[in-house]
């Protein structure tokens, strides 16, 4: 059994900034470092750092050759990716700042172009019993999901950046939701108010989606797992941090990677959980993802 990522492939112009910038200001920044990202190939690295056979699928273009070499290196299969000659690859502006926090800017490119026909031919390469990843950084994402489905892949859904395409999705066939709280709540077309009731908004998701695991991240107060025989939260880990870019992907790879290798629940979201804790103290997306030798050593 493997696992199929099929998502966004990015060049992350990373700016160390003092602060993010407001409407009307120039600012300066303190570096400009330039890494390999796109939450498919941070997820991509991070199930192949976590131990399992991973294929990524996706586009890009003449211009992002280099980020097939670091996938590669990492340990994943890029037999999938389709190299376009006239699109350029996806990229990101990301600002990092004093804290850690980011902000994110996008441009689709080559993560745009997906088409019918990729889509089928990477079908054609998945057995009954992959698992697919998926995050909402391409186009053609719900043919994807009708394909996978009758295709019987278990389908992963990490809704990220949420927007109105995610609600359009054949949303019952997804059978892991890794989440945060806003997009819970844009799925279940409600506003979190703070202080919301964290269990609860697990529950909602349940309710939709009976057959399904959710998966809800909730930052610095860690995660709750919930399927239909257990509940439980699984708390982060505290570390200094310099970069939170790729955290969530770091998690997701980590999680799904410890089920495929037939990991009981509790021990997968503690490995999700150190590894994501890992990620943050580094600065940039997929090199910030540790190895598991890593995870399984460090003590926090
Ligand atoms: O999740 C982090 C990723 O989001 C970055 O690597 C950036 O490329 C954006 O896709």
């Amino acid at each position: 059994m493997k696992v199929i990522c099929f998502g966004s492939l990015n060049i992350d112009y990373t700016y160390k900034v003092d602060h993010f910038v407001q409407k009307g200001e120039t600012l300066s920044s303190d570096s400009l470092q330039v890494f390999s990202g796109g939450k498919g190939l941070n997820q991509s690295i991070a199930l192949a750092k976590a131990g399992v056979e991973t294929w990524h699928a996706g586009s890009i273009g003449e211009d992002g050759r280099f980020l097939l070499k670091q996938m590669e290196d990492a340990g994943v299969n890029t037999d999938c990716v389709t190299i376009l000659t006239d699109t350029r690859t996806g990229n990101a502006i990301i600002q990092n700042d004093k804290e850690g926090d980011n902000c994110i800017l996008l441009y689709g490119g080559a993560n745009q172009a997906i088409t019918r026909e990729q889509v089928d031919e990477v079908m054609g390469r998945c057995e009954k019993g992959d698992f697919l990843v998926l995050q909402n950084e391409i186009n053609e994402l719900t043919y994807i999901v009708e394909q996978a489905h009758e295709k019987g892949l278990k389908i992963v859904l990490n809704p990220s950046p949420m927007n109105e395409k995610i609600r359009r999705l054949p949303l019952a066939y997804v059978d892991y939701f890794m989440l945060n709280e806003i997009e819970a709540g844009q799925i279940l077309n409600r506003e979190i108010q703070e202080g919301f009731d964290k269990e609860e908004l697990g529950r909602a998701l349940m309710e939709c989606f009976p057959n399904a695991v959710i998966v809800l991240t909730l930052g610095k107060e860690g995660a709750i797992y919930m399927d239909q025989n257990e509940t439980f939260t699984q708390s982060s880990y505290k570390v200094k941090a310099v970069d939170t870019t790729a955290a969530g992907d770091t998690f997701t790879g980590y999680f799904i990677g410890g089920i495929l290798r037939g990991l009981p629940v509790r021990e997968a979201m503690d490995m999700a959980s150190r590894a994501s804790a890992i990620a943050v103290t580094r600065l940039g997306a997929s090199p910030s993802i540790p190895v598991l030798k890593e995870v399984e050593e460090i003590s926090f």
